[in-house]
């Protein structure tokens, strides 16, 4: 039996881990009947022997296929592979991916880890961003939301646009007005998330063997979002001053780019806010080129102690600029609701395709916002947040400042700390440990598609609370002292 696991190839390159390419091509051989259900799996040792991995390799690999159910493990007698879902059939009449037109096999598979991570009640959150529990809004906006539907009912009957729930829209105009972005109301429209806005932009704007400019590391999300077109991605590090503009004016004499994508306040993950110079100067180039920007401002209103940074979109005088505003940082991720705003022939025509995949975006969300917005419960919890966020980011520096192994610039604002380790420390191998110690975070390599970030990591340091803030970066420190003691094989 032992030859069928020779199968397995691992490839140390990818940016898929090697327990995801041990479970992912596990679930294929169990898939096309090459594992019979009840065989019996090597243990973890011998496996790890087999496949010149370490055995926490080899242990993250059979607990996510006993997730997916393609395993099950037995008390004192192994692992077994299961009967699986499309097994239950003696023969499967379609293959389903000969019959798909879309490949998903490239999609990221960093988002997905992140969300898990943050359901998992075994790990401290620094993975993923989440509201500090004692600035969490939940009651106060379910309250007020329960209220205002108390008062207007019939708001829950009344068909919505589209573009959007009208009063929210009004009341979003407002308040991007007090951040200098003046948009006409035919130029702003709601989505699902600012995920959902980049989606639209793609499917508009990107086709099969377009170019779009990234910052790198980057959202692996709006990679995947450009990359689903079939567009090709450029990507462009950062230095201290946000993307590196000289490198942008090369690529865009060499490359027609449909659009240039960046997060330049806070940017997620390293933290850097693009300066007043290299706005200017980037709003330059993009006119000289004629060719739009997307500007992903989802922190720009969490400074601490800094004035309030002046998004691109309200330098913007040549109408260049598509402007992606969320709730998910400001409120809470799970209300799924954000603002877009560009010039009106953009929008009309990302309300033609968003009526034809998401009608109009969750009306419940969209009224519950819409609450919290009036009589300036927004601005009071803002206020709250940029303390609450303050302080942990006090905290964090403090506690770091007592790990040799991490250097960090501190933002002046966001949600993420960018950390470099010594060369030699690969951080998605420190993960590894780190989950075990109860904490997770992202390693750089997940968001880079250029290979940055191998020794860096991403911390999202809002969700615990300052004492899990604490517990988790001192557990963070011991995993790099457990990863120096060992070699560590993979
Ligand atoms: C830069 C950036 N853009 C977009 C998103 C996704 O936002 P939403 O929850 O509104 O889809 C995130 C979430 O972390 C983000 O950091």
């Amino acid at each position: 039996m032992s030859h069928i696991w020779s199968q397995l190839k691992l490839d140390p390159q990818s940016r898929l881990p090697l327990y995801k390419q041990i479970s992912q091509q596990t679930e294929q051989m169990v898939h096309d009947g090459r594992l019979k259900p009840g065989v019996r799996l090597p243990s973890e040792r011998k496996m790890a022997e087999m496949l010149q991995v370490s055995r926490m390799t080899i242990t993250l690999a059979y607990e996510d296929m006993k997730a997916k159910g393609i395993v099950r493990s037995q008390q004192g007698s192994g692992t077994f592979v299961m009967r699986g879902p499309r097994m239950e059939r003696s023969e499967q009449a379609v293959t389903w991916h000969t019959q798909f037109a879309y490949e998903t096999g490239n999609i990221n598979h960093a988002m997905e880890e992140i969300m898990r991570f943050g359901r998992d009640p075994k790990l401290i959150p620094l993975a993923g961003v989440g509201t500090a529990p004692e600035v969490h809004p939940g009651i106060e906006l379910s309250q007020c939301f329960a209220e205002h539907l108390r008062r207007n009912p019939i708001l829950l009957q009344l068909p919505t646009p589209t573009q959007g729930y009208e009063p929210l829209r009004y009341d979003l105009r407002k308040w991007l007005e007090a951040d200098g972005i003046h948009a006409a109301p035919e130029e702003l429209m709601v989505v699902s998330g600012a995920m959902q806005g980049l989606d639209l932009i793609s499917r508009l704007f990107l086709g099969p063997g377009d170019y779009v400019i990234m910052e790198d590391p980057g959202l692996p999300a709006a990679s995947d979002a450009f990359a689903a077109s079939g567009a090709k991605i450029l990507r462009i590090t950062l230095d201290q001053q946000g993307i590196r503009t000289e490198s942008l004016e090369n690529l865009l004499m060499q490359f027609p780019v449909k659009f240039i994508y960046v997060n330049p306040t806070f940017h997620n993950p390293t933290g850097i806010t693009m300066s007043p110079e290299r706005r200017a100067h980037l709003l330059e180039l993009a006119k000289k080129y004629g060719v739009p920007i997307v500007e992903d401002d989802p922190t720009g209103l969490l400074n601490y102690g800094k004035k309030p940074i002046t998004p691109l979109k309200a330098m913007d005088q040549d109408d260049l600029v598509i402007y992606l505003r969320t709730f998910s940082k400001y409120v809470f991720p799970a209300l799924r609701v954000a603002v877009l705003a560009a010039p009106e022939p953009i929008v009309t025509n990302l309300l033609k395709i968003k009526q034809r995949i998401d009608l109009h975006s969750n009306n419940l969300s969209q009224i519950a916002v819409h609450a919290f917005l009036l009589e300036g419960r927004l601005e009071r919890h803002l206020d709250r947040l940029r303390k609450a966020y303050a302080d942990r980011i006090k905290l964090a520096r403090e506690v770091i400042q007592e790990l040799p192994d991490i250097h960090c610039d501190f933002p002046e604002g966001g949600v993420f700390l960018w950390c470099k380790l010594p060369p030699q420390i690969c951080a998605e191998r420190l993960l590894q440990i780190a989950i075990q110690k109860g904490v997770a975070f992202v390693p750089g390599n997940w968001l880079s598609g250029v290979g940055l970030g191998d020794n860096c990591f991403r911390l999202a340091f809002t969700h615990p609370s300052l004492d899990m803030l604490k517990e988790g970066l001192k557990r963070i420190g011991e995993a790099i002292q457990e990863y120096k003691s060992k070699s560590f094989p993979l």
